[in-house]
């Protein structure tokens, strides 16, 4: 099983749709997904209810349960767990960047959230954790010059994954029925988006090393 952590202290940038949505195009990719809901503020979880099928596992868990939690999904057969965690530095995400094979690191390409990632990458190199940025909710109009800034911050940060996520109602509108982009709207460009993020994330995790530390322990 591998195990991949959206992260990033700056609230808004888009963690937990994200996380729902590739967690279904996954899904649909023949992945045996769980998500794990990190977020006192349960968004992952409201949305599983919404959902109302169980195909896509939600479990919420604190910190102190997570390596325990992730070893049974593996028993169990699971082949991806993705974590979403809250907009804050604390235990959750500590515990989550521990166990994440790769995390990724939302960010908005406006400054503030661009210096918001900066601090994520520094606790993620602190702990030798593997990550990479992810451009959200930018502007319809691609070319503009602060997605151009956020694309160069990122990438000499330490690596931007593709494709760069734009903003579109598909992403607001799946959460409202709790269902991914990819069900919403098969053929539109947010599902386009999400399938391609999804492989992007399966070739760096096929790069990434295998970081189980904290779980082969428990
Ligand atoms: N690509 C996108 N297009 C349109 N809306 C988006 C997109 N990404 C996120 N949003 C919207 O931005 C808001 C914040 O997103 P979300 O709740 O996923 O962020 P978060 O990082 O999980 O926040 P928190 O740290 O508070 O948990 C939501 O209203 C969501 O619908
Ligand atoms: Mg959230």
């Amino acid at each position: 099983m591998r195990t991949i952590a959206f992260v990033t202290q700056k609230g808004g940038s888009g963690k937990s749709t994200i996380a729902s949505s590739l967690a279904v195009a996954a899904h649909e990719m023949k992945e045996k997904v769980c998500v794990i809901d990190m977020d006192p503020q349960g968004s992952l979880a409201n949305w599983a209810k919404t959902r109302a099928s169980s195909d896509i596992e939600v479990i919420a868990s604190g910190a102190a349960r997570l390596p325990a939690l992730l070893s049974s999904l593996e028993r169990r057969g699971f082949t991806l767990a993705i974590l979403d965690t809250p907009g804050a530095e604390g235990a959750a995400s500590s515990a989550a960047m521990q166990v994440a094979d790769l995390n990724i690191i939302p960010s908005r390409p406006s400054m503030f959230d661009l210096w918001a990632s900066a601090r994520t990458r520094a606790a993620l190199k602190e702990i030798g954790g593997d990550f990479v940025f992810l451009l959200n909710q930018c502007p319809p109009a691609q070319q503009t010059a602060r997605v151009q800034d956020g694309v160069e911050t990122l990438e000499e940060m330490g690596g931007l994954i593709s494709p760069l996520i734009l903003t579109r109602v598909d992403y607001q509108e799946s959460a409202r029925h709790g269902w991914g982009v990819t069900e919403l709207n098969p053929y539109g460009a947010a599902a386009e988006e999400m399938r391609g993020l999804w492989q992007s994330v399966k070739r760096r995790l096929a790069r990434a090393k295998v970081r189980q530390p904290a779980r082969k322990a428990a």
